[in-house]
């Protein structure tokens, strides 16, 4: 495989390395991009830890960086203010300075949580990515949203921060278990459903883990220049960015309705994207051959096309109270695969849409 990268150039700008065995030469690499760092801080988890991380330190000691390693518990409750506080203290600590780094080795759950941590020590201190699942590397690693989770809610604080540079190897996703592969694909359908058809027939035609893997490199590539563009153009999500939530609003519903323990998030956004897109059909601005086409592209990775849900739970993610009602709300809809088409409504509309489309 041919080593890609991509430049994204918002925050101070950086590369994303797309190349096999990268991690073995990370060292040089984060030595380029951040050049006074003397100690870097690598944070991890518990199922990363032990596949990836002696390889990674060691590529770093030999660039002679001071390398200090935390390792979290693997899971989204790991992204808490607690942890986050936990990092703070333990940087500084280990005396980290301003042009020191911060190393995200692991998904977006350590993505999120230490690019936050990065972002606020001593007001903000180098960031690289290096994304080990599906979603983190088409979707969290690259944007700079950084987050943890408080009680009221996911990722209710956070910093936009873009990285420093994002290094991602595609092996690192032979390790992950089926159903975190799944989850990330059903991101890598929504570029294709919200940007680019002919990227839709591609992955259509590799309905398989393995057929998908012998061309993850391409799929890496052209779901973080689809991403680059829409970031490039609206890094702090003020506008274009909201077409990047195409079936999380739905998805968020299910999450919910699950304790956020039955639907892990791509697994929600699969069957969000189907229901959004027979939304779309019955408002009649989505194509009718849509969602079959979407369900025809999640079923054979294993995804859910539809999850059943209380209705007060599609009430809270459409933001439908009693205080909003009348207010309208911007659904990500499709007009066809490729054509996104984000659209104002009334959000009681929408609610009455969701009920005559659970009636039928
Ligand atoms: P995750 O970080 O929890 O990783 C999923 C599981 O895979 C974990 O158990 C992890 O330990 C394990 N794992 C990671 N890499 C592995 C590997 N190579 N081999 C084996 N196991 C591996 O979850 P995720 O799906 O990567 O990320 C979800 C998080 O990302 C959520 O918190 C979400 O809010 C956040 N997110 C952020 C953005 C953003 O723009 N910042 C975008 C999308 C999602
Ligand atoms: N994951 C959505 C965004 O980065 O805006």
């Amino acid at each position: 495989m041919d080593a890609m990268t991509l430049h994204v150039s918002a925050g101070g700008g950086y590369d994303i390395l797309i190349d096999h065995g990268v991690l073995d030469r990370a060292g040089g690499l984060i030595k380029a991009a951040l050049p006074r760092a003397k100690r870097l801080f690598v944070v991890t988890d518990t199922n990363v830890s032990p596949l990836y991380g002696p390889r990674l330190v060691a590529s770093l000691e030999i660039e002679s960086f001071e390398v200090h390693t935390y390792v979290l518990p693997a899971g989204e409750t790991s992204k808490s203010a607690s942890n986050l506080v936990a990092l703070w203290e333990w940087m500084t600590a280990h005396g980290v300075t301003r042009t020191d780094g911060v190393v995200a080795l692991g998904g977006g759950v350590v993505g999120d949580l230490a690019g936050f941590a990065a972002s606020t020590v001593l007001r903000g201190v180098g960031l690289v990515q290096i994304p080990t699942t599906l979603l983190s590397q088409v979707d969290s690693s690259v944007g700079g949203k950084t987050a943890i989770d408080l009680a009221t809610g996911k990722n209710l604080a956070g910093t936009f921060t873009q990285p420093r540079l994002v290094l991602m190897d595609p092996e690192t996703l032979r390790t992950l278990p089926d159903r975190e592969f799944a989850a990330g694909m059903a991101e890598v359908v929504k570029y294709g459903c919200i940007w680019d058809a002919a990227f839709f027939a591609f992955l259509k035609a590799r309905p398989s883990r393995e057929a998908l893997m012998a061309d993850i490199a391409h799929i890496l590539h052209t779901c973080c220049e689809i991403k680059r563009q829409v970031v490039e153009t609206d890094e702090h999500d003020t506008g274009l960015r909201m077409i990047l939530n195409f079936g999380h609003t739905l998805g968020h519903a299910y999450e919910l309705a699950g304790g956020y323990t039955r639907w892990i998030h791509g697994e929600a956004v699969a069957a969000g994207m189907v229901t959004a897109a027979k939304l779309g059909v019955a408002q009649g601005v989505t194509d009718p051959d849509v969602p079959g086409q979407i369900e025809a592209i999640l079923s054979p990775l294993g995804l859910p096309t539809a999850i059943d849900c209380d209705f007060s739970d599609l009430e809270k993610a459409v933001g439908i109270d009693k205080k909003s009602a009348g207010d309208d709300v911007t659904l990500i809809l499709l007009e066809k695969i490729g054509a996104v088409l984000p659209l104002k409504l009334p959000k009681a509309q929408v609610l009455d849409v969701l009920a005559e489309m659970r009636g039928r």
